[in-house]
């Protein structure tokens, strides 16, 4: 039987893989049988052929650790698992994080991938809002240019209109879904996200601390536990997979149902908290 879920003789660039989501998606496409390159602040403990210190907050550190990493060999699959979650983080650093350094990574790996490799990230059921902000997204979206999009960062940020996380979120969902056509058409290297729900990684304890452990744990979880960083791992390793050939320009909530239950009104969500 063919193995279309195999990495072996992939080469997979896994963006944030220190802890949490990107350390088990690391770790799982290891032991699929893809060579590693692991990109992180701090040198991740899990088996990888290759680390590169790269700072996400920095366009500079991204662009040169992106050449050296195409100098030394193709990119099959690339996963930006890389994010902060706000609260003590300023806006700027978290829209630079999780957004601006997401794109601009995707976007100059892309210029050096073949048809056929893919991109997969990570949003949140904290962007699920996208669509009520569609306009205010896509203006920002429109901005290219790395420092000018900071410099709208932070002057919402002085107007107190902008929330960085569900804002980064909200971004990354739509830039997937607006690019990965788009990408796909012209380069055949397909774009997707998933939408974790609340999931035991090193970051559950700053949104505790941000919103209150009681607030976390009434979030609605259908499945009646959070997530681990494997459970995440696994739909991630499939979008960059031959198994996922027919998918781009998608956003998988993986949230065990709890958005299609909001979207849907099976799921109140003004019952969060209040257990
Ligand atoms: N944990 C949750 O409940 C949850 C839910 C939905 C979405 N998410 C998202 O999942 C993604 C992964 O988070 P996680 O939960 O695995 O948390 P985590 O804190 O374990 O992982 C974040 C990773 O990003 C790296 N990182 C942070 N700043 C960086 C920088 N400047 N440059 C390069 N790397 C940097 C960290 O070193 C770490 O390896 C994030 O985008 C997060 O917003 C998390």
């Amino acid at each position: 039987m063919r193995d279309l879920f195999s990495y072996a003789g992939k080469r997979a660039v896994v963006v944030g893989c220190y802890s949490g989501m990107g350390e088990a998606t690391a770790r799982l496409v290891g032991e699929m049988g893809a060579e590693v390159v692991a990109v992180d602040i701090r040198e991740p403990e899990i088996p990888h052929s290759d680390f590169l210190e790269i700072d996400c907050r920095d366009p500079g550190s991204i662009d040169s650790g992106i050449d050296t990493i195409v100098s030394q060999g193709p990119i099959d699959a690339l996963f930006y698992c890389a994010g902060l979650p706000g609260g003590s983080f300023s806006n700027a650093d978290v829209m630079s994080v999780n957004f601006l350094g997401q794109r601009r990574f995707i976007e100059r790996c892309a210029g050096h991938m073949e048809q056929g490799s893919a991109i997969a990230s990570i949003s949140s059921g904290a962007g699920m809002a996208y669509m009520m902000a569609l306009d205010r997204v896509k203006e920002f979206l429109a901005i290219e240019d790395y420092a000018t999009a900071l410099e709208w960062v932070s002057h919402e940020d002085e107007a107190g209109r902008i929330e960085g996380y569900s804002f980064s979120k909200m971004c990354t969902i739509v830039y997937v879904l607006n690019r990965g056509p788009v990408l796909t058409r012209e380069t055949g290297i397909r774009l997707n996200c998933i939408s974790p729900g609340p999931t035991d990684t090193p970051m559950m304890p700053h949104f505790e601390k941000q919103v209150g452990k009681e607030f976390m744990d009434a979030f609605p979880k259908p499945i009646g536990r959070n997530s681990t960083a494997e459970e995440q791992a696994w739909p991630l390793a499939f979008l960059n997979s031959p198994a996922a050939s027919y998918i781009s320009g998608e956003n998988l909530f993986t949230d065990g149902g709890c958005s299609g239950g909001i979207m849907t009104g099976s799921i109140d969500p003004s019952a969060m908290g209040s257990d």
